[in-house]
């Protein structure tokens, strides 16, 4: 999408140093656009870990690419090839917990190099497999967006053109993803289509994805978006003043139930009670076959209580943290929830809209042949 009226991706090759992995340093938007150079495979999972990148189909497509850089440093310090795999791959996945993306990157760059017989091979066979897997992100959240698009059309239709207003919740969009994002991409679409929208988007205590990242989006394409407390949502669904809810997700069982950030629970209660639907969009790479249910087996990330305790803003021309709370009130700081399947009204894959269930996961794909 557009930065500043130039096309970017979050993450690429260097066009004059193969060697070098580029990133959007998300730290820092919505105050400065930072591009940071990755070299090696610790500075690659840094940046997963400390959120330089985050969203749960960029770091597994950041993690494809540490597994290329990881080789890479391999040859030049004459490590053993198959080592360095394991070894990077353990690190890579120990990163973050919760978003599923990362763990499935890991084992499409090991599927690939697993027939392959000298480092040189490697090399080239890892970098292919993290473009095309870049790639694919990027066909996969486009064609989201046309799905999602859809039903932005039927409310829009209804409302005889009046504005449709979407509430969103953390930052699924392209800074989530390579490109495009996932809830946003048909936002975009239809923004690009002149339907009139408007989004309200969660502020996303601790971290603000929605009012430092997804509003920073928002307002570099020129898409009509109101920043709003986290629990301001209720509210505003109670006087319909939301006719969709639109959220992403880090992982998604067999059964439908998902994974999002901290507070999706909430705005999926809160949609359920004012009859308003509730909609999860992702790519099929977060969906994890191996679970039955969310509650009892996503594993749910716990980050440092500082990030409760602070808040971070933009003074003088730098980032400063300060301190919200009494300095011994302890804090805690859950990074996801789970929200049931029966409270989702339905899942945007990039293979179509299924219900919040096996059955409906099943139907969009059918080659995923799971015995009870
Ligand atoms: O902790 P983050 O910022 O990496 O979490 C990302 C999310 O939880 C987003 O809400 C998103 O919906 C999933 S990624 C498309």
């Amino acid at each position: 999408m557009k930065v500043n009226g130039k096309h970017y991706r979050t993450i690429w090759v260097h066009p004059e140093n193969p060697g070098v992995i580029q990133i959007i340093d998300q730290r820092h938007l919505p105050h400065q656009f930072v591009i940071e150079d990755l070299s090696t495979l610790d500075q690659t999972v840094t940046s997963i870990k400390d959120m330089h990148v985050r969203g749960a189909p960029l770091i597994g497509i950041a993690a494809a690419y540490g597994i290329y850089l990881a080789l890479l440093e391999a040859k030049s310090k004459q490590q053993d090839s198959k080592k360095t795999i394991e070894s990077a791959c353990q690190k890579l996945k120990e990163t973050r917990p919760t978003a599923v993306n990362l763990a499935w990157a890991l084992e499409c760059q090991r599927n690939a190099l697993a027939h392959c017989h000298s480092i040189e091979e490697m090399i080239g066979k890892s970098l292919e497999t993290a473009r095309h897997l870049a790639n694919q992100d990027v066909e996969m959240c486009k064609q989201i967006g046309v799905h999602s698009l859809k039903m932005i059309e039927e409310v829009s239709a209804r409302k005889k053109g009046l504005s449709v207003n979407i509430l969103t919740h953390c930052n699924a969009g392209w800074l989530a993803c390579v490109d495009w994002g996932t809830k946003t991409s048909g936002i975009y679409q239809a923004f690009d289509k002149k339907i009139p929208i408007h989004v309200w988007v969660d502020e996303t205590r601790p971290r603000n994805q929605g009012a430092s990242l997804t509003a920073w989006e928002f307002s570099q394409h020129g898409i009509p978006h109101t920043v709003v407390a986290d629990n301001a949502g209720g509210h505003l669904m109670q006087r319909k003043m939301v006719d969709l809810v639109f959220v992403g997700s880090d992982r998604v069982t067999q059964a439908g139930d998902v994974a999002n950030k901290i507070g999706t629970y909430l705005k999926a209660l809160a949609a359920k009670a004012s009859d308003i639907p509730f909609y999860v969009a992702f790519p099929s790479t977060t969906i994890d076959w191996t679970m039955k249910e969310g509650l009892r087996e996503i594993p749910i990330e716990e980050r440092s209580p500082d990030e409760v305790s602070y808040i971070e803003g933009f003074v003088d021309g730098s980032i400063k943290k300060v301190r919200l709370t009494p300095p011994n009130s302890p804090a805690f700081n859950p990074a996801f929830d789970v929200t049931p399947a029966s409270l989702i009204t339905g899942l945007i894959t990039e293979r179509g809209i299924a219900p919040a269930s096996k059955e409906g996961l099943l139907k969009l794909f059918p080659e995923k042949n799971l015995d009870d």
